[in-house]
């Protein structure tokens, strides 16, 4: 028998990691089903979520379950796991109108009596439900308003979780940085839904403190991650102050100038890309021109970028006139001071299509332990993911892992009070800028060898960087439970999984691609 904790404790029937679409749906549906449930999220405010700053919108399949199948296979070059895009797509349209129509009651743009679906880059139809481009914002407030709402659910924010109490296999709760020297609190299922892994890298869509902390404690436990080596990088963020160093988004403030996503849907309603020539080169790279699969994009931006020094986003070639649609993009560059039609994009860390590995109910490969959102792996997205599928897959895991781990629980016996991890706190100070520091040199390693192309011996040095820093980290863990040298733990972490599963991966696919040497410039058809 494990050793019971003689600590003082807390209990909850499920515990949830995290406060995106992901998290919220996993504890609506757990509270659905009677449990009593602990929404635990780093964030000072809830809503600083990736899910708050997606903007294109969530895939319906429109009546064609088929299709939307097709587009997200093409788009991950066939590598999509078969079983896990047939969950998406049939689940689909009942999550939407379920949770975000009939009971968050979201009003998506429309178009008369029906609602303006919108195309994106690799979708055959025009299927995603939107509001403007900020889609995200518009389903997650009024989804944290609910949650936060219902008697069953309480929400803790500022509260990050430092480790996992896990015993030969099974997890039974986290500890907290609620104490200073960490809060055990115990569960009968812990949900981890703690999104992505931007930080790891200089520029990147996602909030600040998209650290890989799930993905970090989960493998610490011991669960399975799979298909790390799939960073997407999003192929339009507007450029800003691109560079080492202009975006400390780690355990920093964003900057203003940080880089800003233009959606998908603007080349999905007609903008084109231009180079530094100031020639359109979309069709020699991909058939589809400008709606060729998120990762050719990516690419193709970056080498003419390389080539010719520039890519610009041209907005002038959208049916409609670009303040009239897409008002909140138009605010923004203007807030920016982009002035004009075309806007200077370059590819940017967007979302990691890997992460835990979990079944179709979200469940990892320990007991007890769930993760839903970008920080699993479900198999949805292969290789590379289609547009507008991740909040959709947060959505629809996050509802089966919720109802699921609700189900799980044995409310009468209640959560096992293993021995939780001992934390100590006894050198609290860190030299000074230890973590941003750290950060820098892991983003350096990031972007240089585990970006948008690879070669094998950059992946190798990354290997070996990543190990001594993880190494160096590791010895101030043990004695200091600060957050932001856990999130350079959990960073560390998760780099170091990127860089053994593209060690270990040789086929270069999607996300994954790999080089012999620097290519420029369109393919040759040699
Ligand atoms: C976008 O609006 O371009 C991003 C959508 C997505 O990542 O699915």
């Amino acid at each position: 028998m494990p050793r019971e904790d003689t600590r003082a404790h807390e209990r909850a029937d499920v515990i949830v990691v995290g406060s995106g679409i992901a998290g919220c749906a996993a504890a609506l549906a757990a509270a659905r089903e009677g449990a009593d449930v602990l929404v635990l999220t780093k964030a000072s405010r809830p809503d600083e979520a990736s899910t708050d700053w997606a903007q294109g919108g969530i895939s319906t399949t429109r009546g064609d379950s088929e299709a939307l199948e097709r587009d997200i296979f093409e788009a991950s070059d066939w590598t999509a796991d078969e079983d896990a895009v047939e969950v998406l797509v049939s689940d689909a349209d009942h999550a939407v109108h379920d949770v975000l129509v009939d009971t968050l009651e979201i009003e998506f743009d429309r178009d008369g009596d029906d609602f303006d679906y919108a195309r994106e880059a690799a979708h055959s139809e025009r299927r995603i439900l939107h509001v403007d481009a900020s889609t995200g914002t518009h389903i997650l407030r009024p989804f944290l308003d609910h949650v936060d709402d219902h008697d069953r659910i309480e929400v803790r924010d500022d509260t990050a979780v430092l480790r996992l109490i896990a015993h030969e296999g099974t997890v039974h709760g986290v500890v907290s940085d609620e104490d200073s020297e960490g809060r055990p609190i115990y569960a009968g299922a812990t949900i981890l839904a703690t999104g992505g892994i931007g930080s790891l890298y200089t520029r990147s869509t996602n909030p600040p403190g998209s650290t890989g902390d799930g993905i970090a404690m989960a493998a610490l436990a011991g669960a399975d991650v799979a298909d790390m080596e799939y960073v997407q990088f999003h192929p339009t963020a507007y450029t800003g102050s691109e560079g080492p160093g202009a975006s400390e988004n780690g355990s920093g403030e964003a900057a203003s100038d940080d880089p800003f996503l233009l959606s998908e849907a603007l080349r999905g309603e007609g903008a084109i890309l231009l180079n530094g020539d100031g020639d359109r080169f979309m069709p020699e790279y991909h058939e589809d021109g400008e709606l060729a699969p998120r990762d050719v994009v990516a690419r193709a931006v970056a080498r003419e970028r390389e080539r010719t020094g520039e890519v610009l986003l041209d907005v002038s070639t959208l049916e409609e006139p670009f303040a009239d649609a897409f008002p909140d993009l138009a605010a923004e560059c203007a807030e920016r001071g982009v002035a004009g039609d075309r806007i200077p994009v370059a590819p940017c860390e967007h979302f990691l299509c890997g992460g835990i590995d979990v079944d179709d109910r979200g469940r990892t490969s320990l007991d007890g332990l769930y993760a839903v959102g970008e920080c699993a792996r479900t198999g949805v997205h292969g290789a590379n993911r289609l547009a507008s599928t991740s909040l959709l897959e947060g959505l629809v895991w996050g509802l089966r892992a919720g109802e699921g781990a609700a189900l799980d629980v044995d409310g009468e016996a209640g959560p096992t009070l293993v021995e939780a991890p001992e934390l100590l706190n006894s050198d609290p100070d860190l030299p000074p800028r230890f973590a941003a520091e750290k950060f820098t040199r892991l983003r350096r390693t990031m972007d240089e060898y585990l970006g948008l192309e690879r070669d094998p011996d950059g992946i190798a040095r990354a290997g070996a960087i990543l190990r001594r820093l993880k190494g160096e980290v590791d010895a101030y863990v043990r004695t200091r439970t600060a957050r932001d040298l856990y999130e350079l733990r959990n960073a560390s972490v998760t780099a170091l999984l990127i860089a053994r599963a593209a060690r270990e991966n040789e086929a270069s696919v999607g996300c994954h691609y790999v080089v012999e040497e620097a290519e420029v410039g369109p393919p040759t058809g040699d």
